[in-house]
């Protein structure tokens, strides 16, 4: 029995000698200590011995097991390391003297556009809120004077989800019914967001697009209050005096509604290709909150008025940088989008 131990330790010993990776060592393990490794086997043979050596066998067998043990795991570890080492050794080598730019991002050119307009409108006393793009049917056209079927609707096409009555939004607006309901009146609010529309894209078009939308609902709101305002912000966006006018336009939850054109900052009115000639820009429709819109919203037309506007901020930006191509905005091209820095 002694010498079959020692036989099989000189056995290991020989063969952990030429075993130089982590397999290898598996390999060993299973080959002595598996279950039926020589280890195992040396147990199965005490059955044979007279009974008052088998303890001292037994014991002795017991020893050889925790030594292989040791050893196998010590070896693993020193191999694991080793092949850590090399892993590293190959790597690139870099040097790290090596003088490097450290480039700082930058912000997206509606971010900056959309931060200067709620800085403006908080100044005057507006708060702003946030809204989900996923509305049903009744926020985006019945709660805004829209019924189904209505033609208002054809311009608006959009993206509706499987779910139930579940569609994006095509304006900002889809969010009056749920701000007024919350708030009531008097109430300034503005809510930018972004908008889908179902749009074939080219140079003028996106079928997503952001806006922000503006509403003021106190007692005895008019068109001048509108027009004070509407003047007020863009000055301070485009930081010069600007001259605005109002056409007639149609939107079902406004009434009177309108178009607000700045007279053309590239040209100052005489009429250049940006303002197609016509020395007008369109930028903003408005008007005073239809009566059903109010009092869909839970607030008293009979009480109060207001007004709001949808002023797109995509074109806003488009105006403020000279972006002639709106398909920029979403193109993640960081050679375009990345040199624009709020002054
Ligand atoms: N929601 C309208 C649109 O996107 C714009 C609008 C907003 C018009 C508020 C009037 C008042 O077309």
């Amino acid at each position: 029995m002694n010498s079959k131990v020692n036989d099989i330790k000189a056995l290991f010993n020989e063969k952990l000698s030429s075993v130089s990776s982590s397999q290898q060592v598996e390999e060993l393990r299973v080959e002595f200590l598996g279950k039926k490794g020589l280890v195992a086997e040396l147990m199965s043979e005490l059955k044979n011995i007279p009974n008052e050596e088998k303890k001292e066998f037994g014991r002795i067998i017991n020893v050889l097991k925790q030594e292989i043990e040791q050893t196998v795991s010590e070896k693993r570890t020193a191999i694991l390391e080793a092949e850590q080492q090399k892993i590293i050794d190959s790597a690139e080598q870099y040097d790290e003297s090596l003088p490097y730019e450290i480039k700082t991002g930058s912000y997206h050119p509606i971010t900056l556009v959309q931060r200067d307009l709620e800085r403006i409108f908080t100044s005057m006393g507006f708060s702003i809120e946030n809204y989900s793009e996923i509305v049903d049917d009744y926020h985006c056209f019945e709660a805004l004077n829209i019924p189904k079927h209505h033609p208002a609707r054809d311009m608006q096409d959009t993206y509706y989800l499987s779910t139930e009555n579940q569609l994006l939004k095509t304006h900002t607006s889809a969010a009056q019914n749920a701000i007024m309901k919350k708030y009531g009146a008097p109430l300034r609010a503005i809510f930018p967001g972004r908008c889908f529309r179902n749009e074939s894209t080219d140079a003028c078009h996106e079928n997503t697009f952001f806006q922000m939308e503006g509403i003021m609902i106190d007692k005895d709101i008019s068109i001048s209050n509108l027009i004070y305002f509407m003047k007020t912000m863009l000055s301070e966006v485009f930081q010069k005096d600007v001259t605005v006018r109002l056409r007639p336009g149609f939107f079902p939850f406004v009434e009177p509604g309108f178009e607000l054109d700045i007279k053309c900052l590239n040209c100052g009115g005489e009429g250049c290709p940006s303002c197609k000639n016509s020395g007008w820009l369109e930028l903003c429709p408005c008007g005073m909150i239809h009566p059903n819109v109010l009092s869909h919203g839970g607030i008293d037309p009979e009480e109060y008025t207001g007004f709001a506007f949808g002023l797109g901020l995509t074109r806003l930006a488009m105006m403020k940088y000279g972006v002639k191509d709106i398909r920029t905005f979403n193109s993640g091209s960081l050679k375009a989008l990345s040199q624009f820095k709020n002054e």
